[in-house]
């Protein structure tokens, strides 16, 4: 069975094509970066208008790479209906609902939050799958957009443990990322940084980090930052303040992340935890994660960087399952673009 998936929710025009719930086809991905990275973060107008011209090149290249014919072996289309930015979900969601409607394809709804940490159970040519968790399992989804610990317990079946109240971690990454002029989207920028700096220079305080709580809060961490540079006084900083201020600020958000996803584990008695979205392709938290996992014999499943942060594989195989247990929607299908639980 080959489904479509498309993805738009926030700042990636996406298009997989993906066979059994499983194999993937295809799976292209459209980035946005050079335009918000002019503003320093996502721009929602921007995002919906690129998503405009995005979407039907994107598509088409996906079917072309899987060598899919969409009226001959396409089964049916998987969209994203939410969370995310309602402009940007509703490109997707209503090129799907006309794909659907002039080729008379069946059509589903993925939750984006949901779908991600499933992407652990995607294949493809360069990765065969790293061994599956077994369900129930716990789920650390962390992206520019989301941070939540969730309990899945079927592909259809899952519970939020905890969320953020504020920022996400990966909207810290990109704030503290332009508080230090390194650009947009920044995580990838600290996290190359941090490896030359000193982590333990400056105790950054880890926020809610009271025995047991699940929710998070990173904005106070980004304020500790800005009144750190503040107290530093100057325009510009040497090569080793900056080094050792991202170094500093990535293991108090690391720190936290792993605290409460290990948290989780204790809380719902799971053996297996998954970390998923951009930030889960972040070396120190993966090293962390890695460490904490070993010495407790937690199985920790992260898929590949290109499964991690935004892709529409995630959402193909998450509609498959849907499908495969009746779930189908008629042309009315609108965005939810907050949280859906
Ligand atoms: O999942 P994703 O591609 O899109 C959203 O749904 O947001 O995640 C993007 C986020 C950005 O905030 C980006 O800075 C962060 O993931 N990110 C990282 C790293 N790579 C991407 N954060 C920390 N370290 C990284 N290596
Ligand atoms: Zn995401």
């Amino acid at each position: 069975m080959l489904i479509l998936g498309i993805e738009t929710s926030c700042d990636d025009t996406a298009a997989s094509v993906v066979a059994d719930g499983s194999e993937v086809l295809s799976s292209v991905v459209s980035s946005q970066d050079d335009i918000h990275s002019l503003y320093g973060g996502i721009v929602p107008e921007l995002a919906s208008r690129r998503h405009i011209e995005a979407i039907i090149p994107v598509v088409e290249e996906a079917l072309k790479r899987a060598g899919a014919d969409i009226d001959k072996d396409v089964d049916a289309i998987a969209v994203t209906r939410g969370p995310g930015l309602v402009g940007s979900i509703l490109i997707g969601l209503n090129f799907a609902k006309s794909v659907s409607y002039a080729k008379k394809k069946p059509l589903v709804s993925v939750n984006h939050l949901e779908a991600h940490p499933l992407a652990v159970f995607l294949k493809d040519a360069d990765n065969k799958g790293q061994g599956q968790p077994e369900f129930p399992f716990v789920a650390l989804v962390v992206s520019g957009g989301h941070t939540a610990l969730l309990k899945v317990s079927g592909f259809n079946e899952y519970s939020v443990l905890g969320q953020t109240r504020d920022d996400a971690a990966g909207e810290a990454f990109d704030k503290v990322a332009k508080l230090l002029g390194l650009g947009y989207p920044g995580g990838v920028a600290i996290d190359r940084l941090a490896k030359r700096g000193d982590a333990a220079s400056i105790r950054f305080k880890r926020p809610l980090i009271k025995k047991g709580n699940l929710e998070f809060s990173f904005s106070g961490l980004k304020t500790a930052v800005l009144t750190h540079l503040k107290g530093l006084g100057k325009g510009s900083l040497e090569e080793s303040e900056l080094i050792n201020i991202a170094a500093s600020f990535q293991e108090a958000a690391v720190d936290v992340l792993v605290t409460k996803a290990f948290w989780a584990l204790e809380q719902t008695g799971s053996n297996s935890l998954v970390a998923a979205g951009g930030v889960a392709c972040n070396s120190r938290l993966r090293a962390r994660l890695a460490e904490r996992a070993e010495s407790e014999s937690v199985g920790l499943f992260i898929p590949p960087p290109c499964y991690c942060s935004d892709n529409a594989a995630m959402v193909a195989l998450l509609g498959y399952h849907l499908l495969k247990e009746g779930a189908g929607e008629g042309l009315d299908l609108n965005a939810s673009p907050e949280f859906l639980s």
